[in-house]
């Protein structure tokens, strides 16, 4: 077995890992949110106020910090006014982008912001610009935060809510450039600067305003959005991008059946967050020093699984899914400088999901279990690591990303995307001092996922690593996750 060096710095502190690059997104898509989070209240299916009880374990245990609704591209079709009071008086709509399918609005903003409490997490809401108004935007927030006396506020209570709820974050419209209105960068920037000034910050509450940035490598849309908004008007701007093994959207490929080559292409594609981090971050920094970026949509994007509905994207998910995650989790912690959001798309039963349900079964993903394993890189502080690589089918293998926490405890998160290697990692630790290494592994065959009859059959298992004069050691075995915690 082959042996690569790494190294860890713990003197060499870098940036803050906010623990909202370990952030979620729940749409009104498929089953996201009904016949996923949400069951209503009379389902047979154990629920707190209609939403799962197993679902907010599962999200309690990851400790999710963020959750991002409604959409999306549904956002931008969303009138909040739709999701309030008496159920069975809202009003019914098409979910014109997702399937046709017939919205009741039996889950709107006090559901939402019921379920954020209930997960402990932030709420993350995105607003419709494109075919909403600046009234509809300003009166939700009002709704939602003030805590006074005002006709908006007193429909909130009456409807069952009498102290406001706190919300930071706030993205003012959602793919501007397709979706969300099919806009130029200039006018759409315009339109985020008045869309903005009427969302005010009410009785305490600071609200993180998010402009909706580009889609993939649009450094134009990059750059002109930052020419006309600044810190004042936003703290962050949005980017969006789906791992496609293909890099075509037109055939994307299978969630299950994949050749080794669609492999490597996909961790390759994965890989490319990295340089539009470092690009689109490059242009962020041109013109703010302040400003920063929010990853609100990542993840694996393939064609539906057969024999769903296509406008319902439900897909699996493999071990290949948990080396995409982990490569994706390292590269937001090292870039925790300028990326302070990530937002995996999505949380239940659509694209990478965390979660799969089928009845009154559930089935935690590989990807859930990566989440679970880098829970502790949440609002730690990064410092430097390197590790030697190796490279196959044109792409280095081997991911890491390091840090410690509040507690002096240090979290060490790898992963080998290789088929065919496995590695002996031998690290050398400057500055830290360890005297336990509890190590933790998630491994199998790549093509390999936990299904409704064997929901088990990929989860963490332990793993050793051996402490040494000079650091840790431990073996990272081909296509393979390993974190290990040292104190
Ligand atoms: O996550 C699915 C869709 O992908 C979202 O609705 C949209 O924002 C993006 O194009």
């Amino acid at each position: 077995m082959k042996t690569l060096s790494a190294a860890v710095n713990a003197y060499d502190k870098k940036s803050h890992i906010n623990r909202e690059l370990y952030g979620h997104f729940s749409e009104h898509l498929g089953r996201c949110i009904y016949n996923g989070i949400f069951v209503g209240e009379d389902s047979p299916i154990p629920n707190t106020d209609g939403v799962r009880n197993d679902i907010i374990e599962a999200f309690r245990e990851i400790r999710m910090p963020v959750l991002r609704w409604p959409g999306g591209c549904f956002a931008d079709e969303y009138h909040w006014r739709d999701g309030i009071g008496e159920k069975s008086q809202r009003p019914k709509m098409v979910n014109t982008h997702w399937g046709g399918v017939t919205e009741d609005n039996s889950f709107g903003t006090h559901e939402f912001f019921d379920l954020c409490e209930k997960i402990g997490c932030e709420p993350y809401l995105a607003g419709n610009v494109g075919s909403g108004t600046v009234e509809e935007m300003a009166d939700w927030i009002e709704y939602i935060t003030f805590d006074g006396v005002s006709p908006l506020s007193d429909e909130r209570r009456r409807n069952g809510r009498e102290k406001p709820w706190k919300l930071k974050y706030l993205g003012i419209g959602n793919e501007n450039w397709g979706c969300g209105g099919n806009m130029r960068p200039e006018y759409y920037a315009d339109l985020y600067r008045r869309y903005q000034t009427y969302c005010r910050n009410f009785s305490g509450n600071e609200l993180f305003k998010v402009a909706g940035g580009p889609n993939v490598d649009d450094y134009h849309w990059t750059d002109v959005l930052m020419s006309i908004i600044n810190d004042w008007h936003a703290k962050a701007i949005s980017l969006h991008y789906y791992t496609i093994p293909s890099g075509n959207f037109e055939a994307k490929g299978s969630s299950v059946n994949f050749t080794d080559e669609e492999y490597y292409s996909t961790i390759k594609n994965a890989q490319y967050m990295d340089t539009l981090i470092e690009k689109h971050g490059a242009i962020i920094r041109r013109h703010s020093d302040k400003m920063k970026l929010v990853v609100d949509e990542w993840g694996c994007w393939y064609d539906v699984l057969e024999g769903t509905n296509p406008g319902f994207l439900y897909q699996q998910n493999t071990m290949r899914d948990a080396i995409v995650a982990a490569v994706h989790l390292n590269i937001f912690n090292s870039r925790s400088d300028i990326v302070c959001m990530a937002n995996l798309a999505q949380a239940v039963n659509v694209l990478q999901s965390l979660l799969l349900t089928e009845g009154d079964k559930l089935v935690k993903t590989p990807t859930y279990h990566v989440f679970d394993m880098f829970k502790t890189h949440q609002d730690a502080q990064l410092v430097y690591s390197f590790t030697e690589n190796s490279v196959q089918n044109n792409i280095p293998v081997v991911s890491q990303s390091v840090s410690i926490d509040a507690d002096g405890k240090m979290t060490m998160t790898f992963a080998n995307a290789s088929l065919d290697e496995d590695f002996e990692i031998d690290c050398s630790l400057v500055g830290y001092e360890a005297k336990t290494a509890d190590a933790c592994i998630l491994t199998e065959d790549v093509r390999a996922y936990n299904d409704f009859d064997a929901p088990e059959k990929i989860k963490p298992a332990a793993h050793s690593a051996e402490l040494t004069d000079k650091g840790v050691k431990f073996t990272l075995p081909k296509c393979s996750v390993v974190s290990i915690r040292l104190s």
